[in-house]
């Protein structure tokens, strides 16, 4: 089985033009691909038309000779509304790509009825900005060319990996969540810089310019995190003070048990 299209410009059909769907489609139309989208909100399909290189399409049924992608970016609860009228009707030489939450590939391939290639993909909410860290599993029926479809789609709104599906709730818990736990670190610096008398403003762009910094600091070094947090740690300086109060309260223990949390939590969701 072999997939229709996997040069630059394959075409892809993303159903839900909601926050991932049109970071989606944003991100993949700005890297060459041709990109049709439909939502029930003409509205919202008629906006990214208007300002991208995006056909707003109103019979998803009616594009799927024409697509070497479909993705579902609707809400998990949506999904069997938007399969019911395609179930039956897509070639197997479709890559079908879900990234809702907490649904596996097989009730994904039992709402379309369909036996060809499915990959199911946890995005963040960075995708809105090409930041994206995502975390992919393909079906047995995903040709090794789909998959790599799959990676062109994914590193167009940042990086991709692949990973075991049984591992996809701990992605959830880790990089799905992810952004909320560092608003709140980012939320919380700046308070400190507040307390100790930064003008709000001033302090939000410290914090958040730290933590994008810090992070890119660890991407590009390849360092180990703790090798670089030693580097700025002087004997007896600033930094260790506050390095023992983060050990004393738990800071480390708290983010695992957060990511610990989070995966229960989508695992049991998902039941
Ligand atoms: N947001 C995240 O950080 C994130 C991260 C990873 C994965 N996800 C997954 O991504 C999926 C989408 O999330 P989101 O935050 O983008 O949701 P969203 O903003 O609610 O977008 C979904 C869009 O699909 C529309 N829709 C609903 N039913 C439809 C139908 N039958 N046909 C066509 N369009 C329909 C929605 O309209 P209505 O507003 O009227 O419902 C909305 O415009 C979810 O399954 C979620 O689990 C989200």
């Amino acid at each position: 089985m072999a997939i229709k299209d996997t040069a630059p410009e394959a075409t892809v059909l993303i159903i839900g033009a909601g926050n991932m769907g049109a970071a989606l489609a944003k991100g993949l139309s700005d890297s060459g691909f041709r990109v049709a989208i439909h939502d029930i909100h003409s509205g919202r399909m008629a906006e990214l038309a208007d300002r991208h290189k995006i056909r707003a399409v109103t019979d998803p049924a009616a594009e799927l000779a024409h697509i070497s992608a479909l993705i579902f970016c609707v809400k998990p609860q949506d999904l069997s509304t938007v399969a019911t009228p395609l179930a039956g009707k897509i070639s197997a030489a479709t890559l079908v790509i879900s990234i809702l939450a907490g649904t596996p590939i097989t009730s994904v391939e039992e709402a379309l009825n369909f036996k060809g290639g499915v990959v199911r993909a946890m995005p963040n909410i960075a995708a809105t900005v090409h930041a994206a860290a995502t975390a992919m599993s393909a079906n047995e029926a995903c040709t090794d060319q789909q998959k790599i479809l799959a990676e062109r789609i994914f590193r167009a709104i940042g990086e991709a990996d692949w990973i075991k599906e049984s591992l996809l709730d701990a992605v959830t818990g880790l990089s799905g969540s992810g952004p909320a736990y560092l608003y709140m670190v980012i939320e919380a610096l700046t308070d400190g810089g507040v307390k100790m008398g930064i003008p709000r403003a001033l302090a939000a762009r410290l914090a958040t310019q730290t933590v994008l910094g810090s992070a890119l600091l660890v991407k590009e070094t390849g360092l180990h995190p703790a090798i670089l947090r030693d580097q700025v740690t002087t004997p007896g300086g600033t930094t260790i003070s506050a390095i023992h109060e983060l050990e004393d309260r738990g800071l480390r223990a708290m983010l695992i048990s957060a990511v610990e949390t989070a995966t229960k939590r989508s695992a049991a969701l998902r039941k």
